[in-house]
């Protein structure tokens, strides 16, 4: 049964990151792995984090299966931090929440979900989106078309060509946006871009799927969830598969959630049925750790705003390095203009330099990038900017 079976690519940025622990140079970076990184290059386990678990240790009384929806707790805190606690999807009770195991088993679930909603179901995804959508997507078997997002050569968004092609969308189609904090390519929507997209949506009765995992990476809980909330107050329907996996720093727990907001309470329930049908086939249930902490943080004063400043110091810290990183390169006077870095949110941006220069980057200098020009802003400190500045403008003479 196995004797056929060929080695398959692996991810690329999965090689990269083997190659990059691989290099014996004093000096390497690494910008390609997307996890938060602090000064000294650690992703640190956060002290908010650190706290809840001392807690659980002590309170935790069960191991037992904690249920199809997982955590209800956390489900409830997750769609709070979503909508903000006194919005009408909550208070109209439209709104149902699985946790997952990570945004990525929240995507899984949502792909799903939508195949068994409608069969016949396009997905919309932005060109260029994060790669594993493809997959996830595929794995449901639901039809995928592009739209049009981002514009390499002017780095700036593609917005009118998005609407005219969102144009060809039908009744029952869906469309993935990201809540903010783009991947791969930190460009997020305006407020008035988001209210066009609400308006096509609703013109079209197509059904976004809004794929949050950055929420409080780009300019706040609140402002980030701009897009959702506006959404969420002028659709009837909407899905949001959220991560805590960059927020809370709870990567390796799987920490997540698929959220569906539907027209009124009855259509909630059958949602609510349909999800967990979806769950248990897929994993049965999600782990309960990642969702208990998050449970704890947001249920208490304290805590919450010890996360609410270690969010604002990581935020802080990326923002502060895309300034950084602008007026460094502009120091070297290169002849390209990177003023776009600090116009963008999250920790991702297309550098927007050739496969030559990417591959000069990694065997002159081992700095890592991977081969799309994505950059992870939060992979350098202000200890190694002069570094990359320096190589950056080598490269590119
Ligand atoms: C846009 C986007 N969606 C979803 C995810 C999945 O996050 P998780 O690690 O929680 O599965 C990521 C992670 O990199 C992401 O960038």
């Amino acid at each position: 049964m196995f004797s056929e079976l060929k080695p398959l690519p692996l991810d690329p940025i999965l090689s990269l990151m083997q190659a990059y622990k691989e290099d014996t140079h004093p000096n390497k970076i690494d910008l390609g792995v997307g996890v938060y990184k602090d000064e000294a290059g650690h992703t640190k386990v956060l002290d908010a984090v650190k706290k809840a678990e001392e807690h659980r240790l002590k309170t935790e009384d069960t191991k037992t299966y904690i249920g199809l929806a997982g955590d209800l707790g956390f489900n409830a805190k997750i769609e709070a931090l979503l909508f903000g606690a006194q919005h009408q999807v909550i208070e109209q009770d439209r709104v149902v929440t699985a946790q997952a195991p990570g945004g990525t088993g929240a995507l899984r679930v949502a792909a799903e979900f939508i195949k068994r909603c409608n069969p016949e179901a396009t997905i919309w995804v932005c060109d260029p989106t994060w790669a594993n959508h493809y997959a996830l997507f595929e794995a449901a078997h639901l039809s995928i078309r592009e739209y049009p997002y981002y514009d390499q050569a002017a780095k700036s968004l593609r917005f009118e060509e998005m609407m005219q092609a969102l144009m060809q969308v039908k009744s029952g189609d869906v469309v993935l946006l990201h809540a903010c904090c783009h991947n791969p390519t930190g460009m997020d929507l305006t407020k008035e871009q988001w209210q066009k997209v609400a308006e096509l949506l609703k013109e079209k009765q197509a059904v976004p799927l809004i794929d949050t995992a950055y929420l409080g990476f780009g300019e706040g809980l609140e402002e980030d969830a701009y897009g959702i909330r506006l959404l969420a107050d002028q659709l009837d329907e909407v899905i949001i598969c959220s991560s805590c996996s960059k927020n809370f720093g709870l990567y390796r727990e799987r920490t997540g959630g698929c959220t569906v907001v539907a027209k009124n309470t009855a259509h909630k329930d059958n949602a609510r049925s349909l999800l967990l049908t979806v769950v248990r086939g897929i994993y049965s249930m999600p782990p309960a750790h990642g969702a208990a902490i998050v449970d704890i943080i947001l249920g208490s004063d304290e805590l919450t705003k010890m996360w609410h400043d270690e969010l604002a110091e990581m935020r802080n810290r990326i923002n502060g390095l895309r300034e950084l990183m602008v007026s460094k390169i502009s120091d070297r006077n290169v002849a390209q203009d990177f003023g776009f870095i600090q116009q963008q949110y999250g920790m991702f941006s297309f550098l927007g330099i050739n496969k030559e220069q990417i591959a000069r980057l990694r065997d002159d200098y081992s700095i890592y990038i991977v081969g799309s020009s994505r950059v992870n802003v939060a992979g350098v400190s202000r200890q190694n900017i002069d570094y990359f500045a320096d190589a950056l403008a080598d490269v590119l003479k």
